[in-house]
């Protein structure tokens, strides 16, 4: 499915963009069965978060959700109550971490048989999809995502974790598009993970063996992408994205793929239960197909 020339590009920048990756009716299957999830979700499985221990709920709240469903609100999407401010669906961040492998039409659009060539093209022997997230940017108060490395949050010996973000409507600069730091995956080495903590309580940054140095974000390029469009991301290129200020969502559909030949890291935040291991990406494309 890639020509040589697009496997060079993105060895050489670190992303590559492919238009018509999903076709509308794929989107607009995607939308509303994320919509389902917000609207079926019930708000008392977060509530408890304004109750004391806050952090220590929130911190266990997240690092059991790479096998599961969950939805993550705006920070001040509550009020002192624990009420939200606004109705669900404005207020909702993501839902995660693991609708690929528990939802029907997520997992149909997820492992998709251009996706498994698509990462074996790129080198990965045996991709497998580690983690899903609805992403949804909302209108005015989408936030910034600071510029980083995804192979910081998903650490393989050897280092494989490719991103493969799925544009659900048109991303461009007002809204809050990707920004990416061509090139940097060869200027730099991996500078920090971020792992569980010795306790298994929470979550930490810890550096790596590797020398530092300053990215130069000055150069981060916006990446405007039409609805469908697949943006692959290479692990240890530094991207990020802009608040959205605009009227618009964002909403966009990410997964994360690593190649299940390599070690995964124990310390990883996200770690699966012996009963729900990673599959294989063409075993379940073969079942699906
Ligand atoms: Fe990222």
């Amino acid at each position: 499915m890639l020509s040589t020339e697009q496997v060079r590009f993105y060895h050489e920048n670190g992303y590559l963009l492919l238009e018509n990756y999903l076709s509308d009716e794929e989107i607009a299957t995607l939308q509303k069965a994320g919509a389902k999830i917000i609207d079926d979700f019930d708000m008392e499985e977060v509530r408890i978060f304004t109750t004391e221990n806050q952090s220590e709920h929130i911190d266990r709240y997240f690092l059991e959700s790479g096998d599961k469903v969950r939805c993550f609100f705006e920070e001040d999407a509550f009020d002192e109550k624990g009420d939200l401010k606004v109705e669900k669906p404005l207020a909702i961040n993501k839902i995660g971490h693991a609708m690929h492998d528990l939802m029907q039409d997520f997992e149909t659009i997820s492992y998709k048989k251009e996706l498994y060539e698509i990462a074996t093209a790129l080198g990965l022997e045996e991709p497998g999809i580690v983690q899903s997230q609805y992403i949804f940017k909302q209108p005015r108060i989408g936030g910034k995502v600071h510029p980083h490395t995804d192979s910081t949050f998903i650490k393989t010996s050897p280092t494989s974790c490719l991103g493969a973000w799925i544009a659900l409507e048109d991303a461009h600069v007002d809204n809050g598009c990707l920004l990416a730091l061509p090139g940097s995956n060869n200027d730099y080495s991996l500078q920090d993970v971020f792992v569980r903590n010795a306790a298994n309580t929470g979550t930490e940054f810890e550096p790596t063996e590797h020398e530092r140095a300053e990215w130069d974000i000055e150069k981060l390029i916006p990446l405007e992408v039409k609805k469908g469009t697949l943006v692959l991301i290479h692990g240890e290129m530094v991207h990020g994205s802009s608040p959205n200020r605009s009227t618009c969502s964002r909403h966009a559909y990410v997964l994360h793929l690593v190649d299940l030949n390599c070690e995964w890291s124990t310390r990883n935040w996200l770690q699966r239960p012996v009963n729900a291991p990673f599959r294989p990406l063409k075993s379940v494309v073969d079942l699906l197909i």
